[in-house]
């Protein structure tokens, strides 16, 4: 069964290796009571888990894939954060909260979804004034945008890069090793077959170039 496999293969257990990277950014704004967090993109939420045990503030994790979602729901639950974390479907081309709702907008892999200007534009009128957007992103792609950080209204307080191999080191290689062994289990499960083979698929692009994906930290304040 595929659902099996999705569920035996648990990405959420190789992305919590990057977990530290989410505290060290957290850690590095300055101490905010209860905070309004948005988290864009949260996918099933490891790190929207991991900004309610950062912090003692409200969270508001948004994303299209219900899936997913369940997945939040579930973790939210069985972590007793019913009462601080929200998890909604909705997509980041059509954010309906009120302007200046949110002391920090969170996004980790989300913002090439709309494209980093048009991130930077759009999610802006949702901080507060002086709220902060902390974004996880490609470098290159962070890079090229970079200097519109300044021409749209914020400043860029601090930056910081994954290791070069972190993408290879701490998830696809920890994740080619369960997939290894998925393959003995399921050899003869044609569906199951058929995720393992996607998930190899993105391991082989990041394994003949390890460098491939180099990611980092962008904590950036809104100043006008
Ligand atoms: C690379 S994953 C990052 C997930 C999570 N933030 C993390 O760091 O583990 C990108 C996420 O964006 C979500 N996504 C894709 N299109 C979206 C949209 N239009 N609106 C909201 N979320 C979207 C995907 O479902 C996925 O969960």
């Amino acid at each position: 069964m595929s659902s099996d496999v999705l569920f035996e293969i648990n990405l959420d257990y190789f992305r919590k290796n990057f977990l530290k990277y989410t505290r060290k950014a957290f850690q590095i704004l300055p101490k905010l009571d209860k905070p309004r967090i948005l988290d864009i993109g949260c996918g099933s939420g490891v790190q929207t888990i991991e900004l309610a045990k950062l912090s003692n503030g409200e969270i508001i994790g948004i994303d299209i894939n219900q899936s997913l979602l369940d997945r939040l729901n579930k973790k939210i639950e069985e972590a007793g954060f019913s009462n601080r974390i929200k998890a909604l479907n909705c997509s980041l081309f059509d954010i309906k909260f009120p302007d200046e709702s949110f002391d920090i907008v969170w996004a980790e892999g989300s913002i090439f979804i709309i494209g980093f200007t048009k991130g930077l534009i759009e999610w802006k009128r949702l901080l507060k004034p002086k709220g902060f957007l902390v974004i996880h992103d490609d470098i290159i792609r962070v890079k090229s945008g970079f200097k519109e950080i300044r021409s749209c209204g914020y400043k860029l307080l601090n930056h910081f890069s994954l290791p070069d191999d972190a993408w290879w080191e701490e998830y696809y290689g920890p994740l080619e090793i369960r997939i290894k062994q998925l393959y003995k289990k399921y050899n003869s499960d044609p569906d199951a077959l058929k995720v393992l083979n996607k998930q190899q698929k993105e391991i082989d692009m990041v394994k003949a170039d390890p460098k491939i994906f180099v990611s980092a930290f962008y904590i950036i304040q809104k100043i006008e």
